[in-house]
């Protein structure tokens, strides 16, 4: 195992203190955040923890069914205790970067359903300001390339289509992305966030403002908890 995968797997399996016996879980997407949804698979078999999982994409629905993590919809329930995810990068103030797995609508759907979001990173991850991660946007598959341009022309920088090779990725709800190359530079994610979605062809922007409430941040000296002093969980 890698020194960066090994630190992935030490903030996912630390996060896990956050889960108790009751709890409606958000599971989110991503390769930290995938040994968050096994080690609560393995507490479940083997200590007796009992949750239920809300999954933020088709992977994590899958690993958690492999793991044995009963799911159910938002939609038959009132509202997750936690949910726990992954991050592309966070700042300062807690404001994030999401989407680098695609999986940034679902996730946000989740979170603003949740009385808690726990961050799982390495120490990569933590950045003085957001941007150098190019900033994922979701995009409706009519006229896509309208849409991307109509971005590009807002930000005043290069956005591409994220491809897999010769194909436009395509999400779980049947959209595409678009990568904003912004440089680290955004200094009013809140402003930007809302700029960015009053453009007709946008489904979802990849800036969590005022969601994340605490980071567990793997690095060579450990892993840390950083609790967010202006968040819930404080
Ligand atoms: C998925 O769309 C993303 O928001 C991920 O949560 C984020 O990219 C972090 O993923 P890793 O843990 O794989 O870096």
């Amino acid at each position: 195992m890698s020194d960066v995968e090994a630190l992935k797997k030490e903030a996912g399996i630390a996060a896990c203190a956050f889960v108790k016996t009751g709890m409606k879980v958000g599971l989110g997407t991503g390769s930290t955040v995938k040994h968050t949804v096994v080690e609560l698979g393995r507490r479940m078999a083997e200590e007796g923890l009992e949750i239920v999982g809300v999954p933020t994409s088709l992977a994590t629905e899958k690993l958690a069914i492999q793991v044995g993590i009963p799911l159910v919809e938002l939609s038959s329930i009132d509202g997750l205790d936690i949910v726990i995810d992954g991050a592309d990068e966070y700042d300062p103030q807690f404001q994030l970067i999401k989407g680098g797995g695609a999986a940034l609508l679902r996730e946000k759907v989740v979170a603003q359903e949740s009385a808690a979001m726990v961050v799982v990173a390495d120490d990569r991850k933590r950045v003085a300001a957001l941007g150098a991660f190019p900033l994922p946007i979701e995009v409706t598959p009519f006229e896509y390339e309208a849409t991307i341009r109509a971005l590009g022309r807002l930000l005043d920088c290069r956005v591409n289509c994220r491809m897999a090779g010769d194909n436009a990725v395509v999400t779980d709800n049947g959209n595409m992305i678009a990568d904003a190359h912004m440089g680290p530079n955004i200094t009013d994610p809140v402003a930007m966030e809302a700029a960015i979605l009053n453009i007709a062809g946008v489904v979802q922007v990849g800036l969590f403002n005022g969601m994340c409430d605490a980071v567990v941040l793997a690095g060579s000296m450990g892993v840390e908890t950083i609790i967010n002093p202006r968040g819930r969980l404080n």
